[in-house]
């Protein structure tokens, strides 16, 4: 699960300039409004986990190191927890009102074994009455399809740095629904960085059955985070939900 787009510092820094506060992180604020605890899995670079931070208790995991740097020195990164654990194995001996993971961190998990690890360990931190909510995009629009220099060029400034040209490449694997793609920065002097990634288009069957294994149970299934609900043809796929079983706190 090594992957540079998020370990190495230089190509972090391009993180925030292209992932901004969204709808995902709106919806997920307004979820926590009664939450008095919140797990941010796969927190990346801190900015929802530190829009929580205020007024309840927050913690967010990731393993990339580099991440966690900025998230620890972004405002509002001093009232979070920040631990830098893998989101399969990591237990950290307390339970939250929410757990949460946004911007298709779930699609990082890439097998049927590694999503149930991880519903595992949402389930081991949910406390007896908390709710889960997480995002994948729905295979069915074949979004990596975009991932190629024609279609996914685009221009951003960073500061200190001056104009950055993105693009990315791709190759699908329809055996794994694994999406291999690359991720390209060019600065005005010529000089380029690049990383590549990998992630799992899962269907709604596969996530749904990581979910049950693990205990837990959907409410609802939105298709965006707009919070309309899930349509065969909805861009996002979230399950809502919560222990399958009373829990005694
Ligand atoms: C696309 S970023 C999303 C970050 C953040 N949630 C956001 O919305 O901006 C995916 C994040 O998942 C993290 N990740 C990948 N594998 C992980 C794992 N096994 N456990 C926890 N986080 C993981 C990556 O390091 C990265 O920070």
């Amino acid at each position: 699960m090594q992957d540079r787009l998020f370990q190495d510092p230089e190509l972090v820094a391009f993180y925030d300039a292209e992932n901004g506060w969204g709808d995902d992180t709106r919806y997920c604020l307004q979820l926590a409004e009664h939450a008095r605890s919140v797990l941010d899995l796969g927190c990346g670079t801190g900015l929802l986990a530190a829009a929580l931070g205020t007024g309840r208790e927050v913690w967010g995991v990731d393993p990339a190191a580099a991440m966690l740097d900025v998230a620890r020195s972004r405002e509002g990164g001093g009232a979070v927890t920040w631990v830098e654990a893998d989101a399969r194995t990591v237990r950290l001996g307390r339970r939250f009102d929410l757990v949460l993971l946004t911007g298709h961190a779930f699609q990082c998990f890439l097998t049927d074994a590694d999503q149930l690890a991880l519903c595992k360990t949402i389930a081991a931190h949910l406390a007896p009455s908390g709710r889960f909510i997480f995002d994948s995009r729905n295979p069915a629009r074949e979004e990596w399809r975009e991932w190629v220099p024609e279609l996914s060029r685009r221009v951003f400034d960073l500061p200190g740095l001056g104009p950055v040209s993105a693009w990315n490449d791709v190759s699908f694997d329809s055996a794994t629904a694994i999406a291999t793609y690359e991720t390209c920065y060019q600065d005005n002097r010529g000089r380029l960085w690049n990383a590549t990634s990998s992630i799992r288009f899962a269907t709604k069957d596969n996530i749904q059955r990581a979910i049950c294994n693990a205990h837990l149970s959907v409410e609802s299934w939105l298709g965006d985070w707009q919070g309309s609900a899930f349509t065969a043809q909805s861009p996002e796929m979230i399950p809502v939900g919560h222990h399958s079983e009373p829990q005694f706190a």
